[in-house]
Order: C-alpha cells, then sequence, then structure tokens
C-alpha cells in the first residue's frame, strides 16, 4: 500500500514526498518531532503532546503558526491511510526549513518543513509481558534533553549497542545517576514507593510518564520524583519503563544482573494493568492480566 503522508501543507502518496538536501534538518539536524500513538482512532494524550511539542518548538526557536491544526491533520491522515481500526504511530517532524546551508538561522521568511506519517505500532507482547534487559552507558547527550530534537545519534548508537548485547534498552547515566533511556523513561521500584528522575534538562517530559504518575496518584502508589543512583540500582525490587511505543514495559536484567527473581514485579504489573485496560480496553483481558498480576 502507497501511505499517504503530510508534506509542508499537502497530503501526498510517501513515494512523492521529496525534501530538499539543503533542508536544515538533514544538513544540521536542526529540528524537533513528537510521535502519538492512536488506538484504534484515539490518539493517546493528544492536548499533552500538543504542549510539549510547543515547548520544544520553542526551545529549538522554530517559528511554527499551526499547532492548533495539527490535530484535525492527524487524523485526517489516520483516516485517509485506513489506520482507523489498527494500533497506529503519528509521527510529526518540524525543522527550520530549507536555506543554503550555514550555521545562522536562514531569515524570517523561510517558513519550517513539516512532515506527518503514520505506521502500524502494535503493542511489544513478549517484552510488556517478561520484561527486558537493558545496558546501563554513560549519558553522552547534550543538556537540553528536555526538548524533543530530531538530533538522537547518541541514542541511535547505545540503542544499537543494547540491540547487539540482546537487551531491549540503554539506561543512560549523568554524574552517577540514572537519567533515563534511548527513547523511554525510567522507574524503580523499592519497598512499594516509585522512583524516577524529575523532569528537567536531563530527560524528556514523557507524556507516558505523566500518564503512570496519574494512575499512581488514582490508585495510591506513592511516587518520589528523585533520581536512583546507579550504584544503588542494586538495592531496587523493581524497574520499568515508558514510552509511547513501549508503553509500560518490565525491565527484569540491568546489565547481568537480574532485578530480584528476574520476573516482573506487582508494583510494575499494577501500573501495567490499568495503562493497558486504558488504551486497549477488553482485548487487554486477551494477554491474561489476572496471571499477570498474579
Ligand atoms: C529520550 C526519550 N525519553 C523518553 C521518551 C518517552 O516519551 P513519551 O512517553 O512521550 O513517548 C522518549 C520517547 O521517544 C524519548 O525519546
Amino acid at each position: 500500500m502507497n501511505t499517504l503522508v503530510y508534506l509542508n501543507g499537502q497530503f501526498m502518496p510517501k513515494a512523492k514526498a521529496f525534501i530538499s538536501p539543503d533542508d536544515r534538518g538533514f544538513c544540521f539536524a536542526d529540528g524537533v518531532y513528537e510521535v502519538i500513538k492512536y488506538y484504534k482512532g484515539k490518539a493517546f494524550g493528544f492536548c499533552d503532546h500538543l504542549i510539549r511539542l510547543k515547548q520544544s518548538l520553542a526551545g529549538a526557536k522554530i517559528r511554527f503558526t499551526g499547532i492548533n491544526k495539527l490535530e484535525e491533520l492527524c487524523n485526517e491522515l489516520i483516516r485517509l491511510n485506513k489506520m482507523g481500526n489498527e494500533y497506529a504511530g503519528v509521527y510529526l517532524q518540524f525543522t527550520r526549513g530549507v536555506y543554503q546551508r550555514m550555521h545562522r538561522f536562514p531569515d524570517e521568511t523561510v517558513k519550517p518543513t513539516v512532515y506527518i506519517n503514520t505506521y502500524l505500532l502494535a503493542p511489544f507482547i513478549q517484552e510488556i509481558k517478561y520484561g527486558i534487559k537493558v545496558i546501563l552507558r554513560e549519558d553522552i547527550r547534550w543538556h537540553r534533553c528536555d526538548i524533543k530534537s530530531i538530533m538522537l545519534l547518541p541514542n541511535v548508537l547505545m540503542y544499537e549497542e543494547a540491540v547487539k548485547q540482546g537487551a531491549g534498552e540503554c539506561f543512560f547515566i549523568r554524574d552517577g545517576y540514572i537519567t533515563e533511556s534511548t527513547h523511554s523513561n525510567i522507574f524503580a521500584v523499592k519497598k512499594d514507593i516509585i522512583y524516577t528522575h524529575p523532569d528537567s534538562n536531563h530527560v524528556l517530559p514523557g507524556i507516558t510518564k505523566k500518564a503512570v504518575l496519574r494512575i499512581c496518584k488514582r490508585i495510591g502508589i506513592v511516587v518520589k520524583e528523585d533520581p536512583v543512583r546507579a550504584d544503588e540500582a542494586n538495592q531496587y525490587d523493581e524497574f520499568f519503563i515508558s514510552g509511547t511505543g513501549s508503553e509500560v514495559m518490565p525491565v527484569i536484567q540491568l546489565e547481568n544482573m537480574f532485578v530480584k527473581d528476574g520476573k516482573p514485579g506487582p508494583v510494575t504489573r499494577r501500573i501495567q494493568h490499568e495503562f493497558f485496560r486504558a488504551t486497549y480496553g477488553e482485548i487487554a483481558d486477551d494477554w491474561d492480566f489476572k496471571d499477570w498480576i498474579g
């Protein structure tokens, strides 16, 4: 099927969507993005994504004036691609536009390049059920990780290393503390209390993280937005990650160390249960949640 995409004001077949080699995104990774998951035609946290997008655009000093039209455009693209009954990702990218390559911003007449596409995004059933191993590496990223920048080379390099080691993510460590991972936020559990890095310039304020915090508040799980020391990771009972693609995924192994008995823990399971019921509805019952919660 030739998917339709949205590029600079028009819907068109992806095969006909061309971007100039002078695009600032191509030359400098000078842009920001969002990924929103659609559950059978219903966007998860669209408003929250828009708020974060505005912050990223402001942080990157990219002037884009069409924020209010984005929801309609994304919904329309889902409809045009006949994904209204699927689990789908919507990717939105905004770069500083097309101009001859130079470090200075182009003049104000240059409009941002706006690109939106959709793709199937099924849940990672095995991983959310059994959990994943992660590797730990120095956080070599910049000091504005709160901006959802398309400049993702450190994330890509570290994720590739994780995959090569049979892991599903890489935890970043900065100044001895676990910050986040290549495309997800991190939670640790000790004695039924959840710990997570506070929002700061060293982590992306995850929309799924926000949803997890809301769930915890509703069901009475205490959360401390305190970062976890990497050298104390062995003192925690559970770890899990959150993200638009990862959703809520248990972490059962850090490098060669199993987390407790190497199985997803009860706090993680409770949060998964709430999250998956809210997003997938009754289909999640077929995933034996009762067994998972145990
Ligand atoms: C570095 C990083 N942290 C956290 C997240 C999770 O954010 P969200 O829940 O909004 O997908 C992502 C998502 O891509 C990410 O790239």
